[in-house]
C-alpha cells in the first residue's frame, strides 16, 4: 500500500516510522491508522526487520491525537468502532515479537500518548509533552490509555491525568515512570537509533522472551508472571543464541547472535 500520511524508511534493519501529518501536528485520522497497521505487519512479516521505532515529522508534535475533526462528526457506533480499530493496532505494537521504541518529539497526546505507551520504552526530547486531554473535549481516552497509563504509573496519577486533561513534561513523565530516557530536542533520533541499533545485535529469540515475559506478566499474578518467566528462559536455551552469548562470555569475545 501507498502511505500518504506516515513515512516509512529502512536502515541496518530498523523501521523508522514518521508521522507525517505536521500541519494537524500528526493526527490521527482513519487512513492514518490504516497506514500504521499495514506498516506494522510488514514489520511483523520481514526477518530482516529487527525494530521499529516511531517518531512524528516537524519539530512540535510526536502526534497530538485523534483527528478532532473526525471525531466531531461519529455516532457512537462510529465512535466505538474507531476506538476498537485503534485498539487493535496498539496491541499489534504488544504483540509483535520485535522491539518497539517510541521517540517521542514533540506533543504526545490523547492517541498520540496511548500509542507510546504501546512501545515497549519511549525515548523523549526534552521538549516532549504527554496528556490525555480527552475530557476537554468531552470524551474519554479510547486506544487503552485508561489502562496502560494506570497500569504504567498507578491509578490515581493517571486518574489525575485523564480528569484534568493537564499536560505533563518529559522530565515528570520520566520521574513517573512512562519515559525511559529524556535528550535534548537535536540528539533524541540519533540517540533512538542508535539503541535501536545496538537492540538489533542482540538475540531476537532472547529480545522477544522478554517481551513476552514481561507483557504477558503484566496482567497475571507474581507466581503464574515467573512461571511465564521460567518458561520462557527455557526456550532461550532451545537456539544456538543461549550457547553463543554464554560461550563468548567465556571466551572473552563479542557474541555473534543468529536468532536461531
Ligand atoms: C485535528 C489537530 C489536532 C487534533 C492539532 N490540530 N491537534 N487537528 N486533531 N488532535 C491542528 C489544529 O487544529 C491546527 O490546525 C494545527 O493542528 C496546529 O495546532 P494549534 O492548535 O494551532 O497549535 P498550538 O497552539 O501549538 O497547540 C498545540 C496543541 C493543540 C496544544 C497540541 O493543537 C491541541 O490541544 N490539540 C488537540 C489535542 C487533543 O485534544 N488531543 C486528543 C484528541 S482525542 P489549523 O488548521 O488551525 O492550523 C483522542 C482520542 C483518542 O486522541 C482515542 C480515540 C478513540
Amino acid at each position: 500500500m501507498a502511505y500518504e500520511n506516515i513515512l516509512f524508511e529502512v536502515q541496518d534493519g530498523i523501521a523508522l516510522l514518521t508521522f507525517n501529518r505536521p500541519k494537524a501536528l500528526n493526527a490521527l485520522n482513519p487512513q492514518t491508522l490504516e497506514e500504521v497497521r499495514d506498516a506494522v505487519e510488514r514489520v511483523r512479516q520481514d526477518d530482516a526487520l529487527r525494530v521499529l521505532v516511531f517518531t512524528g515529522a516537524g519539530d512540535k508534535a510526536f502526534v497530538a491525537g485523534a483527528d478532532i475533526s473526525e471525531l466531531q462528526k461519529m455516532n457512537p457506533l462510529e465512535a466505538r468502532l474507531f476506538a476498537e480499530r485503534g485498539q487493535e493496532i496498539v496491541f499489534s505494537l504488544e504483540a509483535l515479537p520485535k522491539p518497539v521504541i517510541a521517540c517521542v518529539n514533540g506533543f504526545a497526546l490523547g492517541g498520540g500518548c496511548e500509542l507510546a505507551m504501546s512501545c515497549d520504552f519511549i525515548y523523549a526530547s526534552e521538549r516532549a509533552q504527554f496528556g490525555q486531554p480527552e475530557i476537554n473535549l468531552g470524551i474519554i481516552p479510547g486506544f487503552g490509555g485508561t489502562q496502560r497509563l494506570a497500569r504504567l504509573i498507578g491509578r490515581a496519577k493517571a486518574k489525575e491525568i485523564c480528569m484534568t486533561g493537564e499536560r505533563i513534561s518529559a522530565q515528570e513523565a520520566k520521574a513517573l515512570g512512562l519515559v525511559a530516557k529524556v535528550f535534548p530536542a537535536e540528539t533524541l533520533l540519533e540517540e533512538t537509533l542508535k539503541a535501536a541499533r545496538n537492540l538489533a545485535e542482540k538475540s531476537r529469540v532472547a529480545l522477544r522472551a522478554i517481551k513476552q515475559a514481561v507483557d504477558r506478566g503484566m496482567d497475571v499474578d507474581l507466581k503464574t508472571g515467573c512461571a511465564f518467566e521460567a518458561e520462557a528462559f527455557g526456550v532461550c536455551f532451545a537456539g544456538q543464541d543461549a550457547r553463543e552469548g554464554t560461550t563468548a562470555f567465556l571466551e572473552k569475545r563479542k557474541p555473534h547472535f543468529t536468532g536461531t
